[in-house]
């Protein structure tokens, strides 16, 4: 259940910091994706954000849509976004890619049947130097191999915090 005074007021306090216009509603954003525990941002809440910051409900949703970090639709509890450009995928990209799906058993766009994660793409994340990387919610792991993602999947599978 989305609880719309809470929402209200991650918008009034995003008024209360000092960013251009644009930046309050991607900071909006965040801290009520980050709120809902499936990760995603539901149209009762886009409308909250819109009245609240006057911002046509278009001028949102053309944010929701442009930055894939957001999400209209649910989510697992973890997100994992893989980065797929070329520095990541000529070192093991590939085979994390593959042990990833294999251990999850759900493709890109998918959701494990027990909603704790949902496997995304992503561009360079910025951490070439440590690739293969991947985010995991707002976590970064580098240097990954096939057996080191396996381990921390199976960990969050067993309840390890990130
Ligand atoms: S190419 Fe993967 S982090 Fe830059």
């Amino acid at each position: 259940m989305i609880n719309l005074d809470e929402i209200k007021k991650i918008v009034h306090q995003a008024k209360n910091e000092t960013l251009e216009e644009q930046d309050i509603l991607i900071y909006t954003l965040h801290k009520i994706q980050d709120k809902i525990p499936n990760n995603f941002i539901p149209e009762e809440a886009a409308e909250v954000v819109s009245q609240e910051l006057k911002i046509p409900l278009s001028k949102v949703y053309e944010v929701l849509t442009f930055y894939t970090m957001f999400s209209t639709k649910q989510r697992g509890k973890y997100v994992i976004r893989v980065c797929t450009s070329l520095p990541c995928h000529v070192v093991n990209g590939r085979e994390i890619i593959q042990a990833i799906k294999d251990e999850l058993k759900i493709d890109f766009g998918q959701t494990t049947e027990d909603g704790l994660f949902t496997l995304e793409e992503t561009g360079c994340l910025g951490l070439c130097g440590v690739s293969p990387v991947i985010m995991i919610n707002q976590e970064y792991y580098g240097d990954l191999t096939p057996e080191k993602v396996r381990n921390i999947l199976r960990k969050i599978k067993g309840g390890a915090k990130i």
